[in-house]
C-alpha cells in the first residue's frame, strides 16, 4: 500500500472506479429487466395497462393492488370498468392500497364531485363505485386522521399484513415525483406526511382545484404519501405517462442518474418486475429505445 501511495496511487480514484462499475453493472441489469412499452396513443396505453391488471386479477383473485390517482390512470380505470361490466372481471377478492391523499381532505359524498378533490372521492368516482371491489378491502390514506403520523405507521403495518402489494400502479409527476414523494425524498422513506412542491401545487391546481372553485392558497399544501421505500417493496409495478409534457421528466427518470432530485428515478433500483407504459409523446425524449 505504501509503495503504491509513494508511486502516486490514488485510492479515492479506485473507490470511484469501483462505484461506477457497480452502478453501470446494476444499470445494465436494470435495462434488461425494465420493460418499456411505447403505444401509439393514450387509449392504447390505457388498454395495455388494464390488461396487465386484469391478468393479475384473473390469476390471483385475492391480489393486492396499489392504485394511483391523477389524470394519467383514468383511461386505465375506464377500461377496467368496461372489462368488469362486459367481461365479468371480478374484483370481489381484490384488496387495494392507494398511494396518497391530501392532508386535511377526506371523502365527502354529500358534496358534488367538483367540490371534493379528495383522492378517496376520485377513486370512488373513477373506479371503485363501478366495479365489485368490497368496501372493506379498500385502503386510502386518511387525510382527516386526527393523528396522521400514527396513521402512517398503521398504513405500513397493514400493507405488510396483507403480504405486500402484488402490483403497484404508478404515474410520474411533472417534477418527477412518485406518489407525493417530492424532490429530495429519501429512497428509503416510508409512508409519511410530505409538503407538496411548488410545481405539484401548480400542476394540481390547474388540473383539479381550479375547477373546484378553490384558490391556490386554499388548496392543501401537505399530503400523506407512501414512501419510495414502501413503493420499491411492491412485487411488481407498472408506470404510466402520456403526453409530450412528460417527455423530458420521463427521460430523466428512466435514463438519467438515479437521484432524489427525480424521485421516480428510483425505478432504476427497483428489483421487481416493472413495465413502463408510455404513449409516443411521453416517450419522445428517450434515447435508448
Ligand atoms: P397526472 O399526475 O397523472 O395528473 O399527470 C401524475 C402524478 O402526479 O403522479
Amino acid at each position: 500500500k505504501l509503495y503504491l501511495e509513494s508511486e502516486g496511487f490514488n485510492w479515492k480514484s479506485v473507490d470511484i472506479f469501483l462505484n461506477k462499475l457497480y452502478y453501470d453493472y446494476r444499470n445494465l441489469i436494470r435495462r434488461i429487466e425494465m420493460k418499456i412499452v411505447v403505444k401509439e396513443n393514450y387509449s392504447e396505453m390505457s388498454k395495455y395497462a388494464a390488461d396487465i391488471i386484469a391478468e393479475l386479477v384473473r390469476n390471483k383473485p385475492d391480489c393486492v393492488i396499489g392504485f394511483a390517482t391523477g389524470g394519467t390512470p383514468i383511461g386505465t380505470y375506464k377500461e377496467l370498468i368496461r372489462m368488469h361490466k362486459e367481461e365479468g372481471l371480478d374484483f370481489s377478492g381484490v384488496r387495494s392500497f392507494n398511494l396518497d391523499e391530501y392532508l386535511g381532505v377526506g371523502i365527502d359524498l354529500s358534496k358534488p364531485y367538483s367540490l371534493d378533490q379528495s383522492y378517496a372521492r376520485f377513486m370512488h368516482e373513477e373506479l371503485f363505485s363501478h366495479i365489485n371491489i368490497k368496501k372493506e378491502n379498500i385502503r386510502i390514506p386518511d387525510g382527516l386522521s386526527k393523528n396522521p403520523e400514527e396513521f402512517c405507521k398503521s398504513y405500513e403495518e397493514e400493507i405488510k399484513k396483507t403480504g405486500g402489494i402484488d402490483l403497484q400502479i404508478l404515474g410520474i409527476g411533472g417534477d418527477g415525483h412518485w406518489a407525493f414523494n417530492e424532490p429530495g425524498s429519501s429512497f428509503t422513506s416510508r409512508t409519511r406526511i410530505e409538503a407538496l412542491a411548488k410545481q405539484t401545487l401548480d400542476d394540481n391546481y390547474e388540473a383539479f382545484y381550479k375547477n373546484a372553485g378553490v384558490s391556490r392558497e386554499q388548496m392543501p399544501h401537505y399530503a400523506i404519501t407512501m414512501g419510495i421505500g414502501t413503493i420499491l417493496e411492491a412485487k411488481s409495478a407498472i408506470m404510466l405517462a402520456n403526453g409530450s409534457k412528460k417527455a423530458d421528466i420521463v427521460a430523466q427518470a428512466l435514463e438519467g442518474p438515479v437521484t432524489t432530485d427525480v424521485t421516480a428515478s428510483a425505478i432504476q433500483l427497483y428489483k421487481g418486475d416493472v413495465t413502463v407504459i408510455l404513449d409516443k409523446g411521453a416517450a419522445a425524449g428517450l434515447k435508448k429505445l
